[in-house]
């Protein structure tokens, strides 16, 4: 099977057993090299996927029921996914959207604005004013997105507590994890975690304002209530419209953010745009992963344009300006440099490297790595 029709189209193929002797061999080639973190749940060494079927490196074929954990929205390489990547791929990998800007961060911001203006309209606001109501923060993955509601939720309240939901699944860095409740063992030996972070039982506001605003956190404490509108990995539980549209009015009635991490229930998982359609409920803040790409490592913080306060400040040393001639690679290593001639100016100084592609001069190169 050599196209991806033939392999989606395929039906599942057993060969030999599984794994067979290649995926079993490559299994142990690779093991000690990587971190045992790694859980493999499953001894499967994929060759390739297209579609819904995924093919390992003996030739047997499988039908995928797990798509990535729910990122592979589109089904594997889906052919439009495909083109776009390459096409971006030979254009611009890469150049920072924090510093410089690039038509496809914007046109991606601009979508998702369209997306939660049109849920908006559905819940019955006023959405005839065109200036834009929300802005997008994008991210690399899932828990980055979560980081960054963390971060906004703090910075526009000025408050420090947030509260989560026992069974609830945000992500493992440090700060999505210390809001993750789902299972004891994504904690275990990372403590501790951020302060200021409360449960509440998944489903129930009476929890928030009986436990924990009547013994533990003071409402106006509060920066941000965070909440999958469908429990995911906690055990995919749809609560009832009256918890979300509860925790509306709550965080309404104390000036605290909410904040719906659509990570896996958003881009159309759910058969909306946004899982928050079915409740009718609109929250502060939306975070996005997992469908947004398709198995590409994106993700994005969406916030209400009145709740993107940030307060940026502007950068005390300008961009180093880079002339690069050919790029070359190092002679005594594999890392590689550029024959280049560099003018970096700071605010109070101009420095001038020229570079010698000839010398063996490793510290030379790795200065003008880092200015470039
Ligand atoms: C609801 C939710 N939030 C956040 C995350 C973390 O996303 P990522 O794995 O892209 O970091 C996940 C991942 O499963 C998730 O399901």
């Amino acid at each position: 099977m050599n196209t991806y029709d033939e392999l989606a189209r395929s039906g599942i193929q057993l060969k030999t057993a599984i794994p067979g002797p290649i995926g079993t061999a490559q299994i142990q080639e690779n093991l000690g090299f990587q971190s045992p973190s790694l859980i493999h749940v499953y001894p499967l060494m994929v060759a390739r996927a297209a579609g819904c079927m995924v093919e390992d490196v003996d030739g047997n074929v499988f039908l995928d029921a797990q798509a990535g954990v729910a990122a592979a929205c589109t089904g594997h390489a889906h052919p439009e996914l495909v083109e776009a990547i390459s096409k971006q791929a030979a254009t611009l990998i890469h150049i920072c959207g924090t510093d410089f800007h690039y038509p496809g961060y914007g046109q991606l911001c601009r979508r998702l604005e369209q997306h939660a203006r049109a849920l908006e309209a559905k819940v019955g606001r006023d959405v005839s004013d065109p200036a834009p109501r929300w802005q997008a923060f994008l991210t690399n993955s899932g828990t980055e997105a979560v980081e960054a509601a963390i971060k906004l939720a703090r910075h526009h309240t000025g408050r420090s507590q947030l509260i989560a939901f026992r069974g609830g699944f945000h992500g493992r860095s440090m700060g999505s994890l210390s809001l993750t409740a789902s299972k004891t063992k994504y904690r275990r030996r990372f403590g501790p975690l951020l302060p200021g972070v409360h449960h509440a039982d998944y489903g129930s506001v009476a929890s928030i304002v009986e436990q924990l605003f009547g013994h533990t956190v003071a409402p106006d404490d509060v920066a941000a209530i965070v909440v999958e509108p469908v429990l995911g990995e906690g055990g995919y539980i749809v609560p009832d419209v009256s918890f979300l549209k509860g925790l509306r009015a709550l965080c309404d009635q104390h000036g605290i953010l909410l904040v719906f991490d659509e990570v896996q229930t958003g881009m159309g998982r759910t058969g909306t745009m946004f899982a928050a359609e079915h409740f009718g409920v609109v929250p502060d803040i939306f975070t996005l992963a997992k469908g947004l790409g398709s198995g590409m490592p994106i993700g994005a913080m969406l916030a209400r344009t009145p709740t993107m306060t940030w307060v940026t400040e502007p950068m005390d040393r300008p961009v180093a300006a880079i002339q690069l001639r050919s790029p070359q690679r190092c002679r005594r290593s594999i890392c590689w440099n550029t024959t280049c001639s560099t003018t970096a100016s700071t605010s109070a100084l101009t420095y001038r490297f020229d570079y010698n592609p000839s010398s063996r001069d490793c510290l030379r190169c790795a200065r003008c790595a880092v200015w470039g």
